[in-house]
């Protein structure tokens, strides 16, 4: 099978050109200019930009957590995605405590394949408990054997999935030996569980409260110890859903010393304030996900430390709850309702829209944030995250003048509600295609379920090359 893209504005992390390139098997053999070999397909994308497919390094997908389980599945999931530009996402498989680390991996295989995802997919392992020593073991042969490079501990959900520090240094520690990379949700869960049984115990029951109890503090500092211990581990370090500046400064602090430190943000912090929990009839409830919408003034502060450089990935957190029977399971307590909130489908449109189009920063920085860095950082580059001559033929054609407006009438999540709801967007892609098959024509999906497979990641600054699929350093 060969395909040929005509005339593209074709945008890297690094360059941005008008050429062609052409596919075959899966991978892109040829970038030029006017290029007229014979193709099966051709595409004609003059006026149009030519970006890699994105990476969404963070999602929670068919996942069990606050006593329900999230409502997209592998396919309604990875469908948006598609819609969205997104080609490879990174989902967390999650240990459930006191049982081995292989029996979430098969779980979370099964559940994958059986719902045959339609773009590539990835599992970081999110571990529990490391009470029983077989688990060490386990942790070397996730990364050696599974292509599952890096490790994700929750510094909160004290009573759930979080650990004490004694698991985190443990993980850091052997992070270092196995070359996985350590991703934290930083916030203090032993301090916010006091701050949630005080907030109940006074009565504060509203969706306010979820914000109250989870003060900017409670993740600065948890942020600011996992960057000190990683360091003292010398494990390389990824904090996820960074939303207010006290988490910010130490990750600055600490990138400007040269540590091997990384950390994202998502949409969510950088659209919405606290006050988005404060509204009448439960309203709030859609808003409740963790770490909590912040004041205002931490906005400003994101976007400065995406376009600085202080921060380096947009990723999602999609973590769908329906309105609707999942988040009114804490109607009248906050501390029930289900953590997480939507946002698979609309990265790209928001940070085309408010980062490049409002002139925070540019395509290139566009592509770094969504799709190269992640590609980097997670084992997936040069194989995916740009556009290069043997990279997979992840690609989007990307229509910067098509109007979007944003609404769960028409996203293709099966959650009930969409956080961005009415919101205005110039700029959508046109054509998605995962390994030189096109998943997304305007707004139909031609891919049937099954364009996606399981991707076996690279250790930590190690490549994954187009060519063996292996690991070469
Ligand atoms: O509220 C959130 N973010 N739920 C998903 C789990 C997590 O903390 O990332
Ligand atoms: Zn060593
Ligand atoms: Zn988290
Ligand atoms: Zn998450």
């Amino acid at each position: 099978m060969s395909v040929l893209i005509k005339g593209g504005r074709i945008i890297t992390a690094s360059d941005d050109y008008v050429g062609d390139i052409y596919i075959e098997d899966e991978r892109i053999s040829l970038i030029g200019q006017s290029l007229d070999m014979p193709a099966d397909t051709v595409i004609d994308a003059s006026g149009k930009y030519v970006l890699p497919g994105c990476i969404d390094p963070h999602t929670h997908i068919e996942f069990p957590f606050g006593g329900t389980t999230t409502c997209d599945t592998w396919t309604s999931a990875t469908v948006a995605a598609a819609f969205g530009g997104t080609t490879t996402l990174v989902d967390f498989c999650c240990q459930v405590p006191g049982h081995s680390l292989f029996s979430a991996l098969e779980d979370w295989h099964r559940k994958m394949s059986e719902r045959k995802p339609v773009i590539d997919v990835g599992f970081h392992m999110a571990i529990t408990d490391l009470s029983d020593p077989a688990r060490m073991e386990e942790l070397k042969r996730v990364v050696q054997d599974e292509g599952v490079t890096s490790y994700k501990l929750f510094m909160a959900y004290k009573g759930s999935v979080m650990v004490d520090d004694t698991t985190l240094f443990k993980v850091m520690q052997q992070a270092h030996e196995t070359g996985a990379l350590v991703m934290v949700h930083a916030e203090n869960g032993d301090v916010i569980d006091v701050l949630v049984r005080q907030a109940l115990a006074a009565g504060h029951t509203s969706t306010i409260w979820h914000a109250r109890t989870r003060p900017p503090i409670t993740e600065g500092e948890a942020t600011n110890r996992a960057i000190q211990l990683a360091h003292l581990a010398d494990a390389p370090l990824y904090v996820v859903h960074v939303s207010c500046k006290e988490a910010i400064d130490p990750v600055a602090e600490a990138r400007a010393k040269g540590w091997k430190v990384w950390a994202e943000t998502c949409p969510q912090y950088l659209f919405f304030d606290e006050s988005v929990l404060d509204q009448p009839n439960f309203e709030g409830g859609k808003w409740i996900y963790t770490p909590p919408p912040r004041p205002k003034e931490h906005q400003e502060h994101l976007w400065q430390a995406l376009s600085t450089g202080i921060l380096s990935v947009v990723s999602t957190d999609h973590c769908p709850f329906n309105f609707n029977g999942q988040k009114t399971l804490g109607r009248d307590d906050f501390s029930k309702i289900p953590n997480g909130g939507p946002g698979i489908e609309n990265r790209l449109h928001l940070m085309h829209e408010f980062g490049v189009r409002q002139g925070r920063f540019s395509m290139n920085r566009l592509v770094e944030l969504l799709a190269t860095n992640p590609a980097k950082l997670f084992g997936l580059y040069p194989k995916k995250g740009t556009i290069a001559v043997g990279s997979d033929a992840d690609l989007v054609v990307f229509d910067p003048n098509k109007q979007l407006t944003i609404s769960a009438a028409t996203h293709h999540s099966l959650i009930d509600y969409n956080l961005y709801e009415g919101y205005q967007v110039t700029g959508a892609p046109e054509i998605v295609m995962v390994r030189g098959r096109t998943i997304v024509q305007g707004d139909e999906l031609v891919a049937g379920p099954g364009a996606g497979t399981f991707i076996k990641r690279a250790r930590f600054g190690e490549e994954l090359t187009g060519a063996t699929g292996g690991v070469a350093v």
